[in-house]
């Protein structure tokens, strides 16, 4: 069907399209660079850090008053209050890694913020997941026990000694991850009686208020507990990445009914339009038609879908059931309750062959027990270990335009975008002031 087929009002319609379409395009390329489930994704704008620089800085500025041995300024925690009044236990589990460690970046991101009331509720314990601790660069750094509650190596925990000695030989990185998780949560669980167990990644930083707002948001998480809007819950994510937030695949018979009744609706109007406005028939003739639902409509509905779920429907802040697609264990709050099953579990799995990965272990849990998972918008934490030894690899070098960033793109777009602006403004009261 050639362009000039049509009379000169068609192609005047169609030729605004056609500019119309291009807008779009370029549009989306702007709309959606940072949204990696968009075809628009740009890895260099959606993975630039921002705010987690800010945190890394500041946050490590606070610690370096810690490390030194003569002037250790007091602290104003622990032992203000007994350890069987602990609002929330955090567990890091720390290994060695390639590069780089962020050990100190986590653990005073979640600290130098708090206020001593805050500290005091909180148990903050590490554990050194090696069998030679000595062998971590963070071991006998001055900070750790100035700042940290509990400095754990396998001799503090139940852990199964000459087990791991062999999956460290053998590099067995996989099954050992899930022995050190469960050592870690069983560790909290067993040394306070915090209702919230966090359990960190050694490479996370958190945000600014993370405290009040996940405080707050388990708050209300146990509200809708009690008034049944949930079932009970295993845990509540405080970090995920929109990676798998995009269009899911099993979800194609929806999106093609809704594609198809736009198509439908699209010809019908035509028609209708045709029937009752004498001055259209000229316009709205049947090849006219054509080419319009059959081309022009799918060609919008498929600039739809490339642009990507999470820039059409962003999620929006507070608290939401995530029982799919959340992704990765880098920062969970657990419900104390449910903690025993799930080191039971764990346990289970650790000889279960394929050896399963931590957060499918958790998330099977979950799906076995019937409890459902939440998660925080935005992020509370990000991601920013470089590489890891999980990646089988010769040799590490650092790779791509930025130091900061999530290994295999793990990494919460919404985390350096929601709190800029509390940075902005934090900026304008310091130039103000
Ligand atoms: C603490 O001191 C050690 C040794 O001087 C140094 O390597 C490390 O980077 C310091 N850490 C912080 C957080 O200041
Ligand atoms: C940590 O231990 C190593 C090896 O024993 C030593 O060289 C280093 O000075 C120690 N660092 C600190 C901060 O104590």
């Amino acid at each position: 069907m050639a362009f000039n087929h049509f009379n000169r009002k068609q192609r005047l319609l169609l030729s605004s399209y056609a500019i119309l379409f291009f807008f779009l395009i370029i549009i989306c390329h702007f709309r959606s660079a940072r949204d990696p489930g968009s075809f628009f994704f740009q890895p260099t704008e959606g993975y630039r850090p921002g705010y987690s620089l800010q945190r890394i800085h500041e946050s490590l500025e606070w610690l370096s008053v810690f490390n030194r041995s003569d002037n250790v300024p007091p602290r104003p925690v622990s032992h203000v209050s007994p350890p069987r009044e602990k609002t929330a236990c955090v567990g890091i589990v720390t290994v060695k890694r390639p590069l780089q460690q962020d050990l100190d970046t986590t653990v005073a991101s979640i600290l130098d913020t708090l206020s001593p009331e805050q500290r005091a509720a909180l148990t903050v314990q590490v554990l050194f997941a090696l069998s030679k601790p000595s062998d971590h660069p963070d071991y006998n750094q001055t900070w750790l026990s100035n700042v940290v509650d509990h400095v754990l190596t396998y001799d503090d925990v139940d852990a199964p000694g000459y087990i791991i000695m062999n999956l460290e030989k053998k590099n067995n990185i996989k099954k050992k991850s899930l022995i050190d998780y469960r050592l870690g949560l069983q560790a909290c669980y067993d040394m306070t009686d915090a209702p919230w167990i966090i359990m960190l990644e050694d490479d996370v930083v958190a945000q600014r208020n993370w405290y009040e707002h996940t405080m707050r948001s388990v708050q209300q998480v146990e509200d809708w507990r009690r008034h049944d809007t949930i079932k009970d819950w295993l845990y509540l994510r405080l970090f995920y990445t929109e990676k798998f937030l995009g269009w899911n695949s099993e979800n194609w018979p929806i999106y093609l009914s809704w594609s198809v009744l736009l198509v439908s609706l699209c010809a019908s109007a035509g028609m209708y339009t045709r029937r009752k406005i004498r001055a259209t028939q000229g316009i709205l003739t049947n090849s006219f038609l054509l080419v319009v639902c059959f081309f022009c409509v799918p060609l919008l509905i498929t600039l739809f879908f490339l642009a990507g779920r999470v820039t059409w429907y962003p999620m929006q802040d507070g608290v939401h059931v995530m029982n799919a697609h959340g992704c990765c264990s880098q920062a969970l709050l657990f419900n104390r309750e449910n903690v025993p099953a799930l080191l039971e579990y764990f346990e289970h799995m650790e000889d279960v062959i394929p050896t399963k990965a931590v957060d499918s272990v958790i998330e099977m849990q979950a799906g076995r027990a019937e409890l459902d998972r939440l998660a925080i918008s935005p992020s509370q934490m990000q991601h920013v270990g470089a590489v890891s030894y999980k990646e089988k690899k010769k040799s590490w070098k650092w790779e791509g335009p930025y130091r900061v960033k999530g290994a295999h793109g793990v990494w919460s777009m919404g985390f350096e975008q929601a709190y800029e602006m509390d940075m902005d403004r934090l900026f304008q009261m310091d130039g103000s002031a």
